[in-house]
């Protein structure tokens, strides 16, 4: 296992209800003049934005509505956020809301106290030297945000997506109640989904040997997904399933699992350019890719693959040939990401072959190497996106 250094300081508060709770929280951690920061009105309709500034007004704290944060959101809402923070002298943002609402509020803590650009720190991984702190009420599993310290965020002029972390973005408290996410459409369930299980499989696969905890943690998570994801898809309503998935979500991406071992980020990568061109959701992108990634380059370590194939999709392990074990495994990831209803090629997600040296070129590999489980060049990149955009069961 390699060195490692883990600091995950959210105070996570699960549970029916626990949404009433906001105000006593944003207290806790030193908010005045909040801004509650929510999506395109999933969180107005249902009534959440109401319990929120209730629970607000309860411990007499000062407030601020922005809502409009689109999935995959973008720099153009950031700027007016930080704009309203700075006039409203706002000292706390909480976030309502999924990936997209806390990754544009936690652009707008790294904005408000720079004096240059926010956009500066994702196009050049720059450290912050203060930030505004964030709180979250969340309403999907899927992106993790809510437990890690990274934010992705679209440059409108160029549709460029581009990611940045710190620990310093890590969320004060967020508050989790599964029921939130009753109301989810079935897509985008299953798009949380595809995303929990591919921040698994970034991490579990390494080039890290003896790794025994976090892959073990990492099936677990990967197993619990395979149960639950049909039952919530059958039954919306199903607050068990509910439930183990929101927290699967977050332990798949407050890096937890994924401590003490080399990690890959390559679907990652390639999704987001997906994203960036057709502004589709992330997961229905991380379905497409993420298989496409794994035949491309399973042969690097074809062991690994034939692993998760018997571990994680009961496979059996044929030793005369292992690749089989693992092609198996792969197809049976595939059927599954096609069964809970996500696309599985380039068409069914929108995409277009020919877009593929587009795709390659926004994603800048040049003449060098993506660094990775397996170094991927700008051919192999162009490969695994052939391979995404002509998928078929
Ligand atoms: O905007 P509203 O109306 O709220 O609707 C949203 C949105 O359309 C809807 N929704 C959310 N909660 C709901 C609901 N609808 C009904 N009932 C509810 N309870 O769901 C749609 C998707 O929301 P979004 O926030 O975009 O989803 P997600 O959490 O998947 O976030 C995706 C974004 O996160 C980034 C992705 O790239 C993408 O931009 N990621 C962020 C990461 C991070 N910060 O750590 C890591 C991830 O790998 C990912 O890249
Ligand atoms: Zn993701």
């Amino acid at each position: 296992m390699d060195n490692f250094q883990f600091c995950s300081p959210t105070e996570f508060v699960f549970g029916k209800g626990s949404e009433n709770r906001c105000g006593e929280f944003v207290k806790k951690y030193g908010g005045h003049k909040v801004l509650v920061h929510y999506g395109s009105g999933s969180a107005v309709r249902s009534g959440l934005i109401d319990r929120v500034t209730a629970s607000l007004k309860a411990e007499n704290i000062d407030y601020c509505l922005l809502g409009g944060v689109r999935p995959n959101p973008r720099d153009t809402k950031v700027y007016e956020g930080i704009e309203l923070c700075r006039r409203e002298n706002i000292d706390m943002l909480l976030c309502v809301g999924g990936g997209s609402v806390i990754d544009s509020a936690k652009a707008i803590a790294l904005g408000v106290p720079y004096s240059g650009d926010f956009w500066d720190f994702y196009e050049t991984g720059k450290a912050p030297e203060k930030v505004l702190p964030i709180g979250v009420v969340l309403t999907i599993a899927a992106a993790g945000s809510e437990g890690s310290g990274d934010t992705v965020i679209t440059k409108e002029n160029g549709m460029l997506k581009r990611g940045y972390g710190s620990d310093m973005l890590r969320s004060k408290f967020s508050i989790m109640d599964p029921e939130l996410t009753e109301t989810l459409p079935a897509y985008q369930t299953a798009c949380g989904a595809a995303d929990i299980m591919a921040h698994v499989f970034e991490r579990y696969f390494t080039n890290t040997e003896e790794v025994e905890i976090t892959d073990r943690l990492c099936e677990a998570v990967l197993l619990t997904m395979v149960k639950e994801t049909p039952r919530v898809i059958a039954d919306p309503h199903c607050y068990e399933a509910r439930a183990n998935i929101m927290w699967a979500g977050t332990v798949a991406h407050n890096n937890v699992i994924g401590v003490g071992r080399s990690q890959d980020w390559n679907s990652h990568g390639l999704e987001h350019e997906l994203s960036g061109l057709y502004d589709c959701a992330h997961g229905a992108g991380l379905a497409v890719i993420m298989p496409a990634w794994m035949e491309y380059v399973r042969g690097h370590n074809v062991m690994r693959f034939a692993q998760a194939a018997v571990r994680v999709w009961g496979c059996q392990m044929d030793f005369q040939d292992p690749d089989r074990t693992a092609l198996e495994g792969i197809y049976k990831f595939r059927k599954f990401l096609h069964e809970i209803g996500m696309p599985i090629n380039f068409a069914e997600l929108g995409a277009k072959e020919e877009d593929i040296p587009v795709l390659v070129e926004k994603l800048g590999v040049g003449s060098g190497k993506r660094p990775g489980f397996m170094e991927l060049s700008a051919e192999d990149v162009a490969n695994i996106y052939k391979i995404a955009a002509r998928a078929s069961l």
